[in-house]
């Protein structure tokens, strides 16, 4: 690999007019994760230096999404739509700045791998000053081919300039380039916008170096890296791939998934060993999951983390901020939002705890609700450790149930419950005997049904 620096440039100045969208095309999430996010992913994984993205005019949710993911990320607008190299060159004051070579990366090619940049890049050496991503497409209009002279690239035709003999070439253009530092601008500079479109197009570099007797390559990739989003359909594609990619990787690390095609992750969804995941299970982002949990057929997971041995669902509902601890159970029909449940705790069935904490070992009985929204503001419930909190229960926050204390079924608890003690918050019950049979009419003659009289009727 190159040991010169290198500098990424992103063009993210995509309309996406196709995506029919009020969201920047390259905001749209794969695997939950903006396409952009990706993208910067592998750039960072490539071990580029510094990062520049390419933003189009009033795009601020990009620049802040291209930050956020890349705090040190400069940032460039491309205020009018005119090439891929126009846009390149929005960058110009980065490029200008050092001799690092320079990566320029589409952002909305969303499965591109920090491997495979890592490879163009490293394509730039004595002889290469361009380097190409190319790849073989099984239909390959609409792209750019890479017209061959050998191992040499000699120049990037787009299919409206193409010949009849150019247009049978398969070897296409993925988009990627990666160019010698101390050519790259000189290159970038000299390319006009004399072709079928106006445009300064990125791809005219390879002719240019040649002219310039400097070398280009092409690199070949698989097509599945290099799919250009457009529409709302390719980016359902692009889901499907990224999910085949999350999903090997998970059971490359010692995850069980009994329907692995049923259960859908997020990029940054972390799994200890030997966990089991049920089909049927949809893991938004931010979800960690620890060794030996298990995760039961139709449980929605997001921002949680799941402690090891836990067991979650079937039907579980996790939202952020909701902390299983080792061992413990969350089952069917229960949500957790904000919520520590600590290690060996039970909510079994049919509850909803929010914005609270359960203490190691507790019992959560069927039903209960942590009331923890008065219309204006949460509050949290404490539940300590080794509590039982009988069925159908509405503990309402703010409060507090002691450790090992008992709450009667039923009961609507607003007051805080003291360690060890029983809090019984409901109606009592009353049996008042012998009232079934004081309550009764005096036994009356049947009256007569319809049917009887009817009966009657005929007879006569
Ligand atoms: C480009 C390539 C083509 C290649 C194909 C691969 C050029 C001239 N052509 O064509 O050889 O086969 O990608 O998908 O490079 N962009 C800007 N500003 C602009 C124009 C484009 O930021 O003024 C960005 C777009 O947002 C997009 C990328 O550059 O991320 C590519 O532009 P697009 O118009 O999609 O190029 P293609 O015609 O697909
Ligand atoms: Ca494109």
């Amino acid at each position: 690999m190159s040991k010169r620096t290198c500098l990424a440039i992103v063009l993210a100045a995509g309309e996406g007019t196709r995506m029919r969208s009020a969201l920047p095309k390259v905001l749209h999430p794969i695997a939950g994760r903006s396409m952009l996010a990706h993208v910067l992913a592998a750039v960072r994984g490539a071990g580029t230096e510094a990062v520049a993205v390419v933003v189009g005019p009033n795009s601020d949710p990009v620049a802040e999404e291209a930050r956020r993911t890349i705090p040190k990320a400069q940032v460039f607008t491309q205020t009018e739509r005119q090439g891929t190299a126009h846009a390149v060159l929005a960058a110009r004051a980065e490029i200008a700045k050092s001799a690092a070579d320079v990566l320029v990366v589409f952002g909305d090619t969303p499965l591109i791998s920090a491997d495979t940049l890592k490879r163009l890049r490293g394509a730039i050496d004595h002889h290469a000053s361009v380097a190409v991503l190319g790849f073989r497409a099984a239909d390959p209009s609409g792209y750019g081919r890479l017209v061959m002279n050998g191992h040499r690239l000699v120049a990037i035709r787009e299919e409206r300039e193409a010949s009849d003999l150019e247009r049978k070439i398969d070897l296409c253009n993925g988009g990627l380039m990666a160019l010698r530092g101390e050519v790259a601008l000189e290159i970038l500079e000299r390319i006009d916008n004399k072709n079928a479109k106006g445009e300064f197009y990125l791809t005219d570099a390879v002719t240019i170096a040649d002219g310039m007797a400097l070398e280009s390559v092409a690199l070949e990739t698989a097509e599945d890296e290099v799919r250009g989003i457009n529409t709302r359909l390719q980016l359902a594609e692009a889901e499907a791939v990224m999910q085949r990619r999350l999903r090997v990787a998970a059971l490359d690390a010692g995850v069980t998934m009994i329907a692995p095609d049923t259960v859908f992750l997020s990029a940054d969804t972390k799994f200890g060993r030997d966990v089991t995941i049920e089909p049927n299970v949809v893991f938004g982002p931010g979800c960690v999951i620890e060794d030996d949990a298990v995760i039961h057929a139709f449980s929605h997971l997001t921002g949680a983390h799941v402690g090891r041995g836990a067991s979650v669902g079937p039907y579980a509902r996790l939202r952020p901020g909701a902390k299983l601890g080792a061992k413990s159970r969350v089952g069917n029909f229960v949500e957790v939002k904000e919520a520590e449940i600590g290690a060996g705790a039970k909510a079994n069935h049919l509850a909803y705890i929010g914005d609270g904490r359960v203490g190691d070992g507790a019992n959560i009985g069927a039903g209960t609700i942590f009331c923890n929204y008065d219309g204006k503001a949460k509050h949290r419930t404490e539940v300590g450790k080794g509590a039982f909190i009988g069925s159908n229960s509405a503990l309402v926050a703010p409060v507090k149930v002691g450790d090992n204390a008992y709450v009667g079924s039923g009961s609507v608890i607003t007051d805080n419950v003291p360690p060890g003690a029983l809090a019984i918050g409901r109606g009592r019950q009353v049996n008042k005997a012998g009232w079934v049979a004081g309550k009764q009419p005096a036994a009356k003659k049947p009256a007569k049904t319809a049917v009887a009289k009817k009966k009657k009727k005929t007879k006569r």
